[in-house]
C-alpha cells in the first residue's frame, strides 16, 4: 500500500469500559502497530498517549490549532445528557465532544456505546446516556457498532479513509456497508443446520455437541448486522457462534435491553 501522510487522530473516551480500545490494539490486518506508526498520528488517547494530565490536555488543544478540519475524532463511550456525570480535565464530556467534533474532518463512533448509547444507556439509563450523533452538527459520523467492534473492522475504517482519501460508503444508519451489510445469519457456519431444522434445545444436549443451530437458545444472528461470521475474531480464528455461544446482537441498537441473551 502506498504510504501517505499520517492523519492526526484524537481518541476520546466517555461512558465506556475501554473494551473498544482493547479490541483496536489487537488488529492483525492491518496490524495495529502499522496503523499507529505508519497511517495515523495519535495525538490524544487516554489508553495509549505517553502524556497525562495537563500535558495530555495541552496535546488536544494543539490539535485544534494545527489540524483544524483535518483530524479524525474517534470516540468510545456514550455521552451523558447531564454534564455532572462525566467531567474530564474540568470540562464536561458533552462540551469536549462538541468542540472536538465541530473541528474534525469526521467522527468515528467506535462501539455500541458511542453508536447507540450502549450499556450506560440501558434501562433505566440513570445518566441520560446518548449516542454521539445526538451532539453532532455538521461533521460526518461513521458508526462502527459492536461491543466491542472487531479489531480489523476498527482499523479497516481508518485504513479506508487514509487509502482512498474519503469516507467509506455508509448504510442508512451510518455504518460502513463493507462491514455491516450482512446479517450474522446470512454467513453463519451453522446455517445449514438452521435450514435443515436441526437445533440446539439446551446447552448440554446432543445437538450442542453436534454443532447445530443456536436459534432456540436465543441466537440473535437473524437480526444482527456485523462481520463476525465472515471476518471472525482474533485474526480470523473464531466468533461466538463458532465457539458454541449464541450471538447476543452486540452490534445492534439497545441490545442490552433486548434480552434475555439466552433462553435456556
Ligand atoms: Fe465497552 Fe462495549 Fe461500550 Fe466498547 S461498546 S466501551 S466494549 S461496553
Ligand atoms: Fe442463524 Fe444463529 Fe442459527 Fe447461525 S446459529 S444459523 S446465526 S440462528
Ligand atoms: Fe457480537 Fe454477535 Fe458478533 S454477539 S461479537 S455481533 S456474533
Amino acid at each position: 500500500m502506498e504510504t501517505k501522510t499520517r492523519v492526526p487522530v484524537v481518541w476520546l473516551q466517555f461512558q465506556d469500559c475501554t473494551g473498544c480500545s482493547e479490541s483496536f490494539i489487537r488488529s492483525s490486518q492491518p496490524k495495529t502497530e502499522s496503523v499507529l506508526l505508519e497511517m495515523i498520528s495519535l495525538e490524544y488517547s487516554e489508553v495509549l498517549s505517553a502524556p497525562s494530565g495537563h500535558q495530555a490536555e495541552a496535546s488536544m488543544e494543539q490539535v485544534l490549532k494545527d489540524y483544524k478540519g483535518k483530524y479524525i475524532l474517534a470516540v468510545e463511550g456514550s455521552i451523558p445528557k447531564d454534564d455532572a456525570y462525566l467531567m474530564v480535565g474540568g470540562k464536561s464530556a458533552r462540551e469536549t465532544f462538541i468542540k472536538m467534533a465541530d473541528n474534525a474532518q469526521a467522527v468515528v463512533a467506535y462501539g455500541s456505546c458511542s453508536a447507540w448509547g450502549g450499556i450506560a444507556g440501558a434501562s433505566p439509563n440513570p445518566t441520560g446516556a446518548k449516542p454521539v450523533t445526538s451532539f453532532v452538527s455538521n461533521t460526518p459520523v461513521i458508526l462502527v457498532p459492536g461491543c466491542p467492534p472487531i479489531a480489523e473492522v476498527m482499523t479497516g475504517v481508518i485504513a479506508h479513509i487514509i487509502t482512498f482519501g474519503k469516507l467509506p460508503e455508509l448504510d442508512h444508519l451510518g455504518r460502513p456497508k463493507a462491514f455491516y451489510r450482512h446479517r450474522i445469519h446470512d454467513k453463519c457456519n451453522r446455517r445449514a443446520y438452521f435450514d435443515a431444522g436441526l437445533f440446539v434445545e439446551s446447552f448440554d444436549d446432543e445437538g450442542a455437541k453436534q454443532g447445530y443451530c443456536l436459534y432456540k437458545v436465543g441466537c440473535k444472528g437473524p437480526t444482527t448486522y456485523n462481520s463476525c461470521a465472515e471476518m471472525r475474531w482474533n485474526g480470523g480464528v473464531s466468533y461466538p457462534i463458532q465457539s458454541g455461544n449464541p450471538c447476543i446482537g452486540c452490534s445492534e441498537k439497545d441490545f442490552w435491553d433486548n434480552g434475555p441473551f439466552f433462553t435456556r
